[in-house]
């Protein structure tokens, strides 16, 4: 992604330098253009494109001047060009070293046109408006100004932080973390989901570039266990804002439910089985089966999170609990059953269930319905042609005994 981006960035750049801007009225005949903004990464070279355009033939250069704007907007000269003596460069704090800068165009004793300069070695106290003058004879001095952004890629990653759920404070608590580490300028950050973010943002580890901390702070809830969310990381260096998916997990302690008693269990039924239901993270660690009054019926015999009930008798006419361990605590449900006498009626057969019985009565239906009309169908063929040839398979042996009335149907019946 970090190459895809970097090379993407030439066509812009030319692109950029294509819009040029100029300091004078399109009516003047003399005109100096630069670039509004060109950027540059740190470390790269960047060019200061500017050129002057005119159709008069005797417009003379006497020096190209770059200025470079200060802090305060005091403009000091970095660069000038002589058309005679060439290129020289006035000592200036940011560019105390010779070679950084260098006139790409410009050549002494050749027509002064192009005073466009390259910076080498990008560094973030390069960022600045730098203004290139045009002193001309006889038209007087025409100058123009470009705004050099220096970039710098940030690196980013996202990561879920674990969060214990305190069950006595639902107070919100950073669940995710995001970092842009060294970005210059530094990044923007935002999330996919809505909840509060708790942004900062210090100095990065090159000089000049900046590191972002986005927090993504939420109430932790059993519901943000396993969600996904993003982290939306834009940069002036990004073509498209890079997406960082973050699972979020939230330490809670188990939700605990009972099933598989269907209010229809009675004395005498030959067994039984309660299942504890868990929601928890981390997974459970412990089940203990119990009764409201005390200890698990003897007829009750619990295997992990099921309870196995043989036979039913009087003492599982009694409210069951379910309690559940892991390393954040416990949960707990309870189970009233209440016992039947007998089996009732309706439920003697209980392994037909709804769904089934619809569907014999539904299979039932459509044999008969077949039978019907299939029945119906040869009753008025037998009345309508009893002995027709047509019907395949019918062909009766009248035929061959009779006054052929039909000849082609002698070699059918004795293909037969
Ligand atoms: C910057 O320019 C110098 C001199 O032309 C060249 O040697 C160097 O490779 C360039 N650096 C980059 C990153 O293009
Ligand atoms: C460059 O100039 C523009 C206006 O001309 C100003 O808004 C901007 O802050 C300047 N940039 C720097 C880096 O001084
Ligand atoms: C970051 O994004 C927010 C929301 O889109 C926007 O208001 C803000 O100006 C952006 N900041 C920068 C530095 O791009
Ligand atoms: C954001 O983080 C700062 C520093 O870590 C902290 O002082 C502040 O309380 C946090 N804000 C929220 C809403 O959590
Ligand atoms: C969350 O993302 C992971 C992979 O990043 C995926 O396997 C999982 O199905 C996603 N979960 C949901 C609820 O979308
Ligand atoms: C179960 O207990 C309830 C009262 O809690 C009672 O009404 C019911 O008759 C009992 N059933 C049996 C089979 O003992």
């Amino acid at each position: 992604m970090t190459r895809a981006a970097s090379t993407a960035w030439p066509p812009l750049l030319s692109l950029l330098s294509l819009c040029w801007t100029s300091t004078v009225a399109e009516t003047e005949t003399i005109v100096v253009q630069a670039p509004p903004h060109v950027r540059g990464f740190l470390g790269d070279n960047a060019t200061l494109q500017c050129k002057l355009h005119t159709q008069e033939k005797n417009v003379q250069v006497t020096l190209v001047t770059w200025m470079r704007q200060d802090l305060a907007g005091r403009p000091r000269s970095v660069a000038v060009f002589h058309p005679i003596r060439g290129p020289s460069f006035p000592s200036h704090p940011s560019f105390p070293e010779p070679g950084r800068l260098e006139f790409v165009a410009a050549r002494p004793g050749v027509e002064l046109r192009d005073a466009t300069l390259a910076v080498r070695g990008l560094r973030a106290e390069d960022e600045a408006n730098y203004t290139c003058h045009f002193a001309t004879f006889p038209h007087g001095s025409r100058s123009a100004s470009t705004w050099l952004h220096v970039l710098v890629q940030p690196q980013n990653k996202a990561d879920n932080l674990e969060v214990p759920l305190s069950l006595l404070s639902q107070e919100p608590v950073p669940v995710a973390l995001c970092i842009s580490t060294g970005g210059r300028p530094p990044a923007n950050i935002s999330w996919s989901l809505d909840g509060k973010a708790n942004t900062s943002q210090v100095p990065g580890p090159l000089p000049g570039t900046f590191t972002v901390t986005s927090f993504l702070i939420l109430t932790p809830s059993s519901q943000i266990n396993l969600k996904n969310v993003t982290c939306i990381v834009k940069h002036e260096s990004f073509e498209e804002p890079i997406l960082l998916p973050v699972t979020l997990r939230v330490h809670y302690p188990p939700e605990v439910s009972i099933s598989g008693y269907d209010d229809n269990w009675y004395l005498g039924q030959s067994e039984a089985t309660l299942s504890c239901d868990v929601r928890s993270n981390p997974e459970p660690t412990d089940y203990e089966w119990s009764t409201t009054t005390g200890s698990l019926p003897s007829s009750a015999v619990p295997k992990g999170n099921q309870l196995q009930i043989c036979p039913v008798d009087e003492l599982i006419n009694t409210t069951f609990t379910c309690s559940v361990t892991n390393a954040v605590g416990t949960g707990r449900a309870e189970l009233p059953i209440l016992l039947r006498e007998g089996p009732s009626r309706e439920q003697s057969h209980p392994a037909l269930s709804p769904a089934l019985v619809a569907l014999i009565v539904v299979v039932v239906l459509i044999a008969v319905l077949s039978v019907v009309v299939i029945y119906r169908r040869c009753f008025r063929q037998s009345r309508q042609r009893p002995s027709s040839p047509s019907a395949n398979g019918k062909v009766s042996y009248s035929v061959v005994n009779g006054n052929a009335s039909s000849p082609q149907e002698l070699p059918t019946a004795g293909t037969r």
